[in-house]
């Protein structure tokens, strides 16, 4: 499958293929003429990947360098940027060069970071290897580093050239990964097509899900397509990819990272979410039974690990999508519908307790 995001000079492919990985070189060719290649990666990625990647490229006639950053949300610091940074400088690459991303959701935004950065921009291309990398963060250009404690608070909108995506790659995850990017696909469905959560609904057990994986694919980059060509820099319909995220963000942000994997706070959220809603009279209440029978489904928690819920709230508060009086949240007209709304702190704080 070949999807456009079509978002007019900066518009991109994104090649979806069973295999794809092998062909790496002339996924490359069709938009990058130079030489100078840097391959990101992390080093539980790279240690499957790297080697085959980078000895494809070389005999294509790419000359290519690698970095290898430690696997694990710390590495997505102004830190590491700085060293990426120095290393391309160290090599001599220059705005005629390529980024090459090859890894999951920390790998693809810091590498995207620092191509946007780095001389002002260099070219940047995304291998996504996690499933939640590949159905979100891999698309719509959205790259950051984060402060300590504050996740993503630094960063830019930086297209890449392409995306290749592998499903192949899936395999080498764990079960536990598989799950956390499965929370982003349910996301998919229940604000935008419901059809994904009718496919899920139809598969017998985890495996089965798993087994439909690639179609779950194609049809959460097209929810992700349709709000990312509407709304490129987040300012309107896009924020609907929030759903549950302000909430998740908080739980996240209150465990630490590490403790809880993005997939599960969000998965928390989202249902926390639509509990509220739910109660507000804005959604129908049979949306909350079907979103927690997947969310279970898939290995998914559904209610409040032991956590102080006064510092989600204020980590909620902290984020960069709060305003002083509120923020915006994504609530369900039904299932696959959705809305965003602004609510207060007295609101949210309240319904939390
Ligand atoms: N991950 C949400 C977005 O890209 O807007």
């Amino acid at each position: 499958m070949i999807e456009t995001i079509n978002i007019g000079t900066e518009s991109y492919e994104i090649w979806m293929e069973h295999g794809v990985l092998q062909k790496i070189d002339k996924w490359v060719k069709n938009f990058f003429s130079g030489e100078k290649i840097l391959i990101i990666t992390d080093d539980a990625v790279g240690a499957i990947y790297l080697g085959d990647v980078k000895e494809r490229l070389k005999q294509s006639g790419y000359t290519t360098f690698s970095f290898v950053v430690q696997v694990g949300e710390q590495s997505k610091s102004l830190g590491t940027a700085e060293k990426i940074y120095q290393f391309l400088n160290d090599n001599t690459f220059d705005r005629g060069g390529l980024i090459l991303s090859l890894g999951g959701g920390v790998v693809g935004d810091l590498s995207g970071f620092v191509a946007s950065t780095y001389q002002r921009g260099i070219s940047f291309a995304q291998i996504p290897t996690s499933l939640l990398a590949q159905v979100d963060a891999s698309i719509g250009g959205k790259t950051a580093v984060n402060l300590p404690g504050i996740k993503n608070s630094v960063g830019t909108f930086y297209q890449p050239s392409g995306v290749l995506i592998d499903p192949v790659v899936l395999t080498t995850l764990k079960t536990e990964a598989i799950s956390e990017g499965l929370a982003e696909v349910i996301k998919c469905g229940m604000i935008q097509d419901s059809s994904i959560l009718d496919e899920m609904m139809d598969a017998a057990s985890f495996s089965e899900i798993v087994q439909e994986i690639e179609k779950l694919i194609i049809k959460s980059i097209r929810v992700k397509k349709a709000l990312v060509e509407e709304d490129v820099f987040d300012q309107g319909m896009r924020m609907k990819l929030n759903f549950g995220h302000t909430i998740g963000h908080g739980i996240e942000a209150t465990l630490g990272y590490g403790n809880i994997t993005h997939g599960e706070a969000v998965a928390i959220g989202m249902v926390k979410m639509n509990q509220f809603a739910i109660q507000k009279g804005w959604t129908p209440k049979d949306t909350q039974a079907l979103l927690i029978k997947l969310l279970e489904k898939v290995h998914l928690p559904t209610d409040f690990p032991k956590i102080d819920l006064e510092k989600v709230f204020e980590a909620m508060r902290h984020d960069k999508k709060s305003k002083s009086h509120g923020v915006s949240v994504v609530t369900l007209d039904g299932i696959g519908q959705s809305r965003i709304r602004s609510i207060s702190w007295e609101e949210i704080k309240k319904s939390l307790a």
